[in-house]
């Protein structure tokens, strides 16, 4: 476990190996590397991290803990191709994994910033996990609760609704976070806006404008699922959300569900009668379909 990590930290993995721990089984050998990569990486030490995410990796091909822990390395290394190839990896293996989520986002954007839009021609390849790896391997991680939680969408929405109460800390965080995305939403920065609000809905998942906030931003950047997302979230919370209810509408429309755009636009005139902006929207759907 993580205890032996501390112990064989400073020690030369040569001499390591040899103290015995080589006669080990390939496997228990893979995660002492693993262990003493994490502890390098809490230290800073991401090369040597890397090292030895290497050669667990050898030992334990797609391991999900190396694979991330050689991620976070990379990222730090400002390395973002590498990273973004194991955090993908490592979605491969389970696909519910949110630091692999949340990783692959980031490095989705700082690589659009730095090779604009078709920054994949640029990554070394991703490798194919095989399906017998997989199954194997989900069995496994799935006791690893540290890396293993559900994947960010099904992560805000099922914690909004067995919501615990977040800590009064959490709150001013998020509260703070969601400024910080209102402010940039106002310089039109929608896709950093996005980032803003989603690290704050990760301190607060019950702040209802924190999602139709973002819900405006993913119209504003054409992501129409996600904005649909966002506003079934804050309907959950609060059933005549005009906001969600209109922005849901306009997410519809886009998507060309002209009846699912409708209804949601005749539920706010119910709540709304005179709403000008539902009115109006309703009246530019084409009535035919
Ligand atoms: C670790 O493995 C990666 C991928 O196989 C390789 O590109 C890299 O050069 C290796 N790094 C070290 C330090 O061994």
């Amino acid at each position: 476990g993580e205890g032996g990590a501390a112990r064989v930290h400073a020690v030369p993995v040569r001499e390591w190996v040899a103290e015995g721990r080589g006669k080990k089984n390939p496997e228990d050998l893979a995660i002492l590397y693993s262990n003493r990569a994490a502890s390098y990486l809490k230290d800073g030490n991401c090369a040597e991290c890397v090292k030895d995410c290497n050669m667990s990796l050898d030992l334990l091909p797609f391991n999900v803990k190396s694979l991330l822990r050689r991620a976070s390395a990379y990222e730090a290394l400002e390395r973002y191709r590498h990273a973004y190839v194991d955090y993908k990896t490592a979605l491969q293996v389970d696909s519910n994994i949110v630091a692999a989520h949340d990783g692959t986002n980031r490095m989705t954007k700082a690589l659009t910033e730095a090779d604009g839009p078709s920054w994949r021609e640029k990554l070394p390849p991703i490798p194919t996990v095989p399906l017998s790896v997989r199954e194997k391997l989900t069995q496994k991680t799935s006791v690893a609760n540290d890396v293993q939680q559900k994947s960010t969408d099904q992560q805000t929405s099922s914690r909004a609704a067995n919501q615990k109460a977040p800590s009064g800390e959490d709150v001013k965080k998020a509260q703070a976070l969601k400024e910080e995305g209102n402010a940039l939403v106002k310089k039109g920065e929608h896709r950093k806006a996005i980032e803003k609000y989603s690290q704050s809905l990760k301190h607060n998942p019950t702040e209802v404008t924190t999602f139709t906030n973002r819900a405006l931003c993913y119209l504003s950047v054409k992501q129409y699922q996600d904005a649909v997302k966002d506003c079934e979230q804050a309907l959950r919370m609060d059933q005549v959300n005009i906001k969600a209810l209109y922005r849901r509408a306009l997410a519809h429309k886009e998507l060309k569900n002209l009846k699912a755009c409708v209804d949601d636009l005749n539920a706010l005139l119910q709540i709304e009668p005179k709403n000008v902006a539902a009115l109006k929207l309703l009246q530019e759907v084409p009535k035919n379909k």
